[in-house]
């Protein structure tokens, strides 16, 4: 996993950045360029930089190539007193169903409890129909908390906003899962 960068674009765009049916369950516009994946890239680095969002790419260890991409931000700013932290993911359909995403979440949480100390709650929201993710947020130790209607908006699969299940993994749940190792 590393930063995101301007010469990802054409991998991204042709992964999942255009594809509608990828994007079904994400409010991400599907990318109508290369030009326009570029400044979405350029925009993930100014995120980061401004510390409002962190977005790792997924590269396949052999050529490089980028196969998806991990956010974790602050669901309040600044980012420093904020206590939640949301999760989001997207993988290339070529490389799902091979727990790929499953490890990165893992890494993703298990460098973030450890540098964000104010931080006591990991929280996913994830679209009622979205199936593949809610399996691997229960895979990945995320409790679900409950049902939100109507709370997330996902053009690309209905035209109004849709129900969501809440899910959250907290610091809590880590000290017992540490404990009882
Ligand atoms: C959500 C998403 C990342 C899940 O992808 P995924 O490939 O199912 O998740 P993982 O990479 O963790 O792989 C897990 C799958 O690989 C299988 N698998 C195969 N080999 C495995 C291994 N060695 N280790 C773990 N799992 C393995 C698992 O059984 C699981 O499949 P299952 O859920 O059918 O049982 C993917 O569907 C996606 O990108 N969707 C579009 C974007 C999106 O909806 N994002 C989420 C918004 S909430």
């Amino acid at each position: 996993m590393r930063e995101p960068r301007p010469g990802d674009a054409e991998q991204v765009f042709a992964g999942y950045g255009a594809r509608a049916d990828v994007l079904r369950f994400l409010d991400w516009p599907v990318q109508v360029s290369v030009e326009e994946t570029r400044r979405l890239l350029s925009y993930e680095t100014h995120r980061w930089l401004k510390g409002v969002a962190w977005v790792w790419m997924l590269t396949c260890r052999t050529s490089g190539q980028v196969i998806g991409q991990i956010e974790l931000k602050p669901a309040s700013l600044p980012a420093e007193t904020s206590h939640v932290m949301r999760l989001g993911y997207v993988l290339s359909p070529t490389r799902q169903g091979q727990g790929l995403m499953q490890e990165a979440v893992e890494v993703v949480l298990a460098q973030a409890w450890a540098v964000l100390p104010h931080v006591w709650r990991m929280e996913a929201w994830c679209d009622v129909d979205n199936e593949p993710s809610a399996r691997l947020l229960g895979r990945a130790g995320f409790v679900r908390e409950g049902l939100a209607r109507r709370a997330l908006s996902h053009p690309h699969a209905a035209p109004h906003p849709r129900d969501a299940w809440l899910y959250a993994f907290t610091r809590d749940q880590l000290a017992a899962s540490s404990s009882a190792t």
